[in-house]
């Protein structure tokens, strides 16, 4: 009787008026498996859901540095009787993580000495300053220390550690692409970095 009372005053039923639910009674595990069984479905759902989330945020840093799209360069045709390096001004579309970037770079087109069409880039392999063409000397001449090239990107002479670099080209329908890709500068070899 008293330790009703106290029950009751606590605002606490007490043990012997509680009905009892005749579902736990015929399965007495039935709810704390539920219970489980809910808490691992939550769980499991996150997890699946977060993998996504994650890969969207961490994918700059995981991702190439850059990436580069193809430029054109123009009519295969106009370069067909070309005898000298002719320049050209093309758009570079690079993806950096999510940013885009756009700019203009120069570019040479050329003949090989086999007659197939190549692209030089500009950048001189010393220290990056802009090598460009003279006519009357038929040689390419880096302004900065006085690197020479040969009309075919050749290193004749001064500090550059290698010759131009040559870029990736492709032909489709008819126009001539350049894949403009930047090269590791003071290296006797050509080591791409983006
Ligand atoms: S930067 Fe071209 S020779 Fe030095």
């Amino acid at each position: 009787m008293g330790t009703a009372r106290r029950q009751t005053d606590l605002g606490l039923r007490p043990e012997s008026g509680r009905k009892s639910d005749p579902e736990e009674i015929a399965f007495p595990g039935r709810r704390s498996f539920l219970g489980v069984l809910l808490g691992v479905g939550t769980v499991t759902m996150g997890a699946l859901l977060s993998v996504p989330l994650a890969r969207f945020t961490l994918y700059p840093l995981f991702a190439r540095t850059t990436e580069t799209k193809w430029s054109d360069l123009g009519a295969v045709k106009e370069f067909s009787s070309i005898t000298s390096p002719v320049k050209r001004l093309v758009t570079v579309e690079r993806l950096d993580g999510w940013r885009e970037n756009v700019s203009e770079q120069a570019v040479y087109v050329n003949r090989s000495g086999s007659g197939h069409l190549r692209v030089l880039s500009t950048i001189c392999p010393h220290l990056g300053c802009s090598v460009s063409w003279h006519e009357d000397r038929r040689l390419f001449i880096c302004p900065c220390h006085g690197g020479v090239f040969a009309p075919d990107g050749t290193l004749i002479s001064g500090p550059p550690p290698r010759s131009m670099d040559a870029l990736n080209t492709k032909t489709e329908d008819g126009t001539l692409k350049v894949e403009y890709q930047y090269f590791r500068k003071l290296v006797p070899t050509k080591v791409l970095i983006g």
